[in-house]
């Protein structure tokens, strides 16, 4: 039965809520092996050995909100907060691309000092400086407006993962929100047209099998361009600080079946899995994953962006992170691309689109 599962998955790319459920309690050592072995062959058909690079700039630990897993949560009076100025986010980019880099993630906390036209202003700037280059966000939930101001501006992707789809797990490590209002945010963003990185956490308190069938579901049925999932690590300074935390395995068996359910999404080997296992981004690349996410925030900010302990590259600059992950995928076998790299599905909508555009 199990593969068959895994049979169908390879062939279709498709399996309800209770196949998902009876596969990941039915996986042992020979069918997950089977597993990881369809989801590199799905990779490499859909994407080739290619591995993309983006260039990670956490420019503010400020934040608003309150999820019990993170380490910049407001509550968290242990942190010292930092913001860094445009001017200052925009010479990140001018090192970055002289290093190289294509694509810029601009990720913080839910920071409101950073208003609308404080975004769409530093938007353009570097669409300006850098017109060749992809701009991604990742600051978390804005009204609908703001999305559109951010797209018109030129910020091409926006990441925020849906952490759980659980709705009541989602309510309790998300105190005043809920999983409604951050699938709108998600909708909102895709009718857009950004390209959108969806993603959760494996591992958190009260999750098993049913609770990660939900995920594997939801990102079926999202279809986003780009799918992070990474373990949950505890944070001594927050409420879930004695919790078990995610394993490697769990979350490489997750990366595989969200390589196998949405084959055409870019798949980051998470910095969070590098942090558990010294090779745990390597191991991620060799079950689906086909982006890495160097660190280009300065150096002298860089450890204060704990969102979990441990953090690794964080005494490193970002010269040296590069250089460290280009050997990393090369030893996996793989090829490094610093390339916007676009998604598969973004290639394909934009003929269309155009056409669209063309005819009102
Ligand atoms: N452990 C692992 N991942 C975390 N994130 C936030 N806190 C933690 C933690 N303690 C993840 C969330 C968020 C992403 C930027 O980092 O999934 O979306
Ligand atoms: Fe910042 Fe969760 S604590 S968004």
């Amino acid at each position: 039965m199990v593969l068959n599962l895994l049979e169908k998955l390879l062939v279709e790319h498709e399996l309800s809520y209770e196949e998902i459920v009876y596969l990941l309690t039915h996986l042992d050592d020979a069918s997950e092996r089977t597993l990881f072995q369809y989801a590199h062959q799905t990779r490499l058909d859909f994407y080739g050995n290619r591995v993309y690079l983006r260039g990670l700039i956490e420019f503010s630990n400020v934040c608003r909100r309150n999820c019990l897993y993170c380490g910049i949560r407001a509550s968290n009076q242990s942190v010292e907060r930092y913001r860094m100025l445009p001017e200052d986010i925009l010479q990140c980019c001018k090192h970055g691309y002289g290093l190289g880099y294509r694509t810029f993630v601009l990720q913080s906390g839910e920071d409101p000092w950073y208003t609308t036209d404080i975004l769409v202003s530093l938007i353009r700037d570097i669409k300006g400086r850098f017109p060749d280059v992809a701009i991604t966000l990742s600051i978390g939930e804005r009204p609908f407006l703001d999305y559109l101001a951010f797209h018109k501006a030129g910020a091409d992707r926006f990441l925020m993962r849906h952490e759980t789809a659980d709705g009541v797990l989602y309510a309790r490590l998300h105190p005043g929100t809920s999983l409604r209002e951050r699938i709108a945010s998600l909708e909102a963003l895709k009718e857009i047209g950004f390209q959108v990185g969806d993603g959760f956490m494996v591992g958190l308190p009260g999750q098993g099998p049913e609770e990660l069938a939900k995920d594997l579901t939801f990102l079926r049925d999202l279809h986003p361009d780009m799918i992070g999932i990474g373990p949950f690590i505890p944070h001594s300074q927050t409420p879930l600080h004695d919790c078990e935390g995610g394993t490697v395995r769990q979350t490489l068996i997750m990366v595989a079946l969200a390589r196998l359910l949405v084959p055409d999404a870019l798949l980051p080997a998470t910095t969070a899995l590098g942090t558990l296992h010294s090779r745990g981004r390597e191991q991620a690349l060799s079950v689906g994953a086909n982006v890495v996410m160097p660190n280009l925030t300065p150096a002298r900010v860089r450890p204060k962006y704990q969102l979990y302990e441990n953090k690794i590259c964080v005494e490193e600059d970002s010269d040296q992170c590069r250089s460290c992950i280009e050997w990393r995928i090369e030893l996996a076998g793989l090829k490094v691309d610093m390339g916007r790299g676009d998604s598969l599905r973004s290639m394909k909508r934009r003929p269309s689109e155009s056409t669209a555009m063309g005819a009102i």
